[in-house]
């Protein structure tokens, strides 16, 4: 790490961590973008300092990543720093979760630095500004030039319809998203995990598919490609069925993985008890380990983006 980065997060970690994540966001909003290239060994330009061989090229549903290392959901969930973001090289960026309306999340404290295990647990709960100040800000950014966007989407916690949440996302953000990611993997509003079974998935995703194929976009774009983000803490079983109905329905991918609500016996942290989902070095190995099940499961149909470090 240079020493730039070293001394930032040195700095940063001095602060209670969801005002360090706010204060990085608002640092992100206030530098101009060449200086962020710049700073990021990025280049002058944004997106001409990358390898060509680094590029990834999905053809078939229009997507194209300079370089495969994406921005996952959750440090920007309101889109506020969409160019800078992009400025700093990320291969994509997905901003998110939102849900239709704003929603507060649990109460503070929720966000939790396992410094010794180089991790995270946190139990946010879908804090965000809702779908439509996201829009104003996605439409903003669009007319600059930032990295391919993602759009994850999320549904609200008293919401009596949530299927009709991920729809009302999906016609809402049809002309401004790459990619759509659809996060049934929180393990912090309470039955949201359950989308990701029995009955529910297959009813889901063909909502989601008929929400999406009704959106009308210019003739030579596809249609907008849809990911399901998933747990890391699904059984065999799940996973297989998970695999089948995503080939069948149609959708174009995963995300594995979501934060784990397991607990390694290895954490030495103090905090490593807090309620909330985990993540960082500890869920590596077992994102991984489900990233290649489902290559395998899934037979190499379904693009697969790997998240867990
Ligand atoms: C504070 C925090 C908030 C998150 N919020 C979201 C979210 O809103 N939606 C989502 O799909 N994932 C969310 N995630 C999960 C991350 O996108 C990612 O899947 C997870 O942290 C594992 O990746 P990592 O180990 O590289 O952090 C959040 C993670 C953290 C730490």
């Amino acid at each position: 790490m240079s020493l730039f980065w070293g001394l930032l997060q040195a700095g940063l970690f001095q602060l209670d961590p969801e005002r360090a994540h706010r204060l990085s966001i608002a640092l992100l909003k206030a530098a101009p973008a060449p200086i962020l290239a710049k700073i990021a060994g990025h280049g002058q330009k944004h997106g001409q300092a990358d390898d060509p061989s680094l590029a990834i090229d999905f053809d078939r549903i229009g997507l194209h990543f300079k370089n495969p290392v994406g921005l996952a959901a959750g440090y920007d969930k309101d889109a506020e720093a969409l160019p800078a973001l992009s400025a700093l090289g990320f291969g994509f960026v997905e901003c998110g979760s939102l849900t239709p309306r704003p929603q507060a999340g649990n109460t503070r404290p929720r966000l939790f630095r396992l410094a010794k295990d180089r991790a995270v647990i946190n139990r946010m709960g879908f804090n965000n500004q809702g779908h439509e100040a996201a829009l104003a800000r996605i439409e903003k950014a669009r007319r600059q030039k930032i990295a391919p966007l993602g759009i994850n989407l999320g549904a609200n916690k008293d919401s009596p319809d949530r299927i009709g949440d991920y729809e009302s996302g999906i016609r809402l953000f049809g002309g401004v998203a790459d990619y759509f990611a659809v996060n049934i993997s929180s393990p912090n509003t309470p039955g949201l995990r359950d989308l990701q079974q029995g009955d529910a998935l297959p009813a889901l995703l063909a909502r989601l598919v008929a929400a999406r194929d009704l959106y009308a976009r210019p003739k030579d774009r596809p249609p907008v490609p849809i990911f399901l983000k998933i747990a890391p803490d699904l059984s065999p079983d799940a996973r297989l069925m998970i695999a089948q109905i995503a080939c069948e329905r149609g959708i174009e991918g995963l995300i594995i993985s979501n934060t784990t609500i397991t607990r390694p016996a290895h954490l030495r942290d103090d905090a490593k008890d807090e309620a909330g989902g985990l993540s960082g070095a500890p869920l590596k190995d077992l994102s991984a380990e489900i990233l290649a099940d489902f290559y395998r499961l899934s037979g190499g149909r379904l693009i697969l983006i790997g998240v867990g470090a």
